[in-house]
């Protein structure tokens, strides 16, 4: 098995689409909602068509009752454009609302929803994880979860 990912040390360094999905993620931390944790996540899905959907994370007194910024804004996706493929994501967080100097990388749940959207669209799903001078690419999301449980 091979995964492999590249490795930017700033944003300029990114292709220009990637470039302006990462700046979406960062710019979606605002709606974040997170009084607990005080954790600020943002994500931001590009679809096949090149729309951009985004989504923040959400807490909740009742803990499990939230969600992670990724899931917000695939749900979303899912939600409003059920036919058309999730190409992309970005992410981006830190506490306080810093942007944290460690890429942001998504939770094991968000990763299976991430693999199953990928199987939905039919299209390979990059993920982007946005930290402060050090930017993560990856192609698929098989490289964040090999061996995937799937049953669609
Ligand atoms: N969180 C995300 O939104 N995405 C991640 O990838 C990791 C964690 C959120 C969940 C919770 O609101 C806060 O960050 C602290 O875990």
């Amino acid at each position: 098995m091979n995964i492999s990912y590249l490795e930017f040390s700033s944003l300029d360094e990114l292709p220009a689409d990637d470039k302006e999905l990462a700046l979406a993620a960062i710019g979606a931390m605002k709606g974040a909602y997170a009084p607990y944790s005080n954790f600020i996540v943002g994500s931001a899905v590009r679809l096949e068509d090149g729309t951009i959907v985004t989504g923040a994370n959400q807490e909740n007194a009742a803990f499990p009752s939230g969600l992670c910024a990724e899931r917000t804004a695939m749900f979303s996706a899912g939600a409003a454009y059920p036919d058309k493929a999730m190409v992309s994501i970005a992410i981006a967080g830190g506490s306080g609302g810093v942007l944290d100097a460690s890429p942001a990388s998504p939770c094991g749940a968000c990763r299976q929803v991430m693999a199953q959207y990928q199987t939905k669209g039919g299209k390979k799903m990059s993920i982007i994880m946005v930290g402060n001078g050090r930017i993560l690419k990856f192609y698929r999301v098989d490289d964040l979860l090999p061996f995937i449980f799937n049953n669609i």
